[in-house]
């Protein structure tokens, strides 16, 4: 089945939003497969954001996500991947519709209080780099 990577970011668990965020994509019908939160390390971020790695935001985006410890999500279903980033709405939150996670809870740009994979292929190489087989049950 179908697994995308919802990250919620520092600005989310500091707002203490991680409960509401899970039940917009549970409400959406999608099922959590895994989750744990995780301190985000220098060598991952270069990882995760390898194509961001040149961009002028990217050291204050380093900074941003070490700010607390990230909670990490597999979540799993048909059309996932293009689903939870319709339900996320648009990178920066003044833009994003109410409605959306980022219009209803994100501040700006930067702090928009989750990532999600942007396709598959990047959900597969996001999960490999946070998760291992045994963290992602089904059920
Ligand atoms: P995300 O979807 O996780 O992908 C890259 C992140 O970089 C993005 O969410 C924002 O948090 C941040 N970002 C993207 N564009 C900008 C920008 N122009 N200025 C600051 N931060 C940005």
């Amino acid at each position: 089945m179908e697994k995308t990577v919802v990250l919620v970011k520092p600005d989310g668990v500091n707002k203490r939003v991680i409960g509401k965020i899970m039940t917009y994509l549970e409400d959406a019908g999608f099922k959590l497969s895994a989750g744990k939160f995780i301190r985000l390390t220098d060598d991952i971020i270069d990882r995760w954001y390898a194509h961001h790695k040149d961009k002028s935001f990217f050291p204050d985006l380093k900074k941003f996500m070490m700010e607390t410890p990230v909670m990490a999500m597999v979540w799993e279903g048909e059309g996932v991947v293009a689903k939870v980033r319709e339900i996320c709405g648009p990178t920066d939150s003044l833009k994003a519709p109410k409605g959306t996670i980022r219009g209803d809870l994100g501040t700006d740009i930067q702090h928009n209080v989750v990532h999600a994979s942007e396709d598959e292929s990047n959900a597969k190489r996001e999960i490999g780099l946070l998760f291992s087989q045994e963290e992602i049950i089904s059920y």
